[in-house]
């Protein structure tokens, strides 16, 4: 079972954009398969590195966009993307000290800031500027 769903609410309307943001959300379900698989706790924490790495790239690719373009809510959106990896860390340390994680609690987490971060930031960035080049 992959830990997210592509639902309707995560569209912007664009199709380039729906179709990576569709990409990232099935590169993170095939990472977390292969490391439940596994089982280890290794497994899990490559999971948590190969997850920030994946997502880290998707908004690395927006944020030079963003600057290229002069984009005038550069600073907001690439906070909400702070936020993101800030949370990912925070759940990723507390597995590494305490073994225990809570496989839905990170996927709410994950559903609900994907849903609002696309929903708003995105659909604003690319309705001002169309997608951007891969
Ligand atoms: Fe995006
Ligand atoms: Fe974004």
């Amino acid at each position: 079972m992959g830990l997210l769903h592509w639902e309707s609410r995560y569209s912007v309307g664009i199709a380039a954009v729906d179709h990576e943001h569709r990409e990232l959300v099935e590169l993170v379900n095939r990472l977390y398969v292969e490391a439940t698989t596994q089982g280890s706790k290794d497994a899990v924490l490559d999971f948590f590195g190969d997850l920030f790495k994946a997502i880290s790239a998707h908004f690395a690719l927006e944020e030079r966009f963003m600057r290229e373009r002069g984009y005038d809510h550069l600073v907001q959106h690439k906070n909400d993307h702070e936020r993101l990896l800030d949370e990912i860390r925070d759940i990723m340390d507390d597995f590494e000290a305490s073994d225990r994680f809570d496989e839905r609690m990170l996927a709410q987490r994950l559903d609900a800031w994907f849903s609002r971060h696309f929903e708003t930031h995105d659909a604003r960035l690319h309705n001002a500027l169309g997608a951007h080049p891969e």
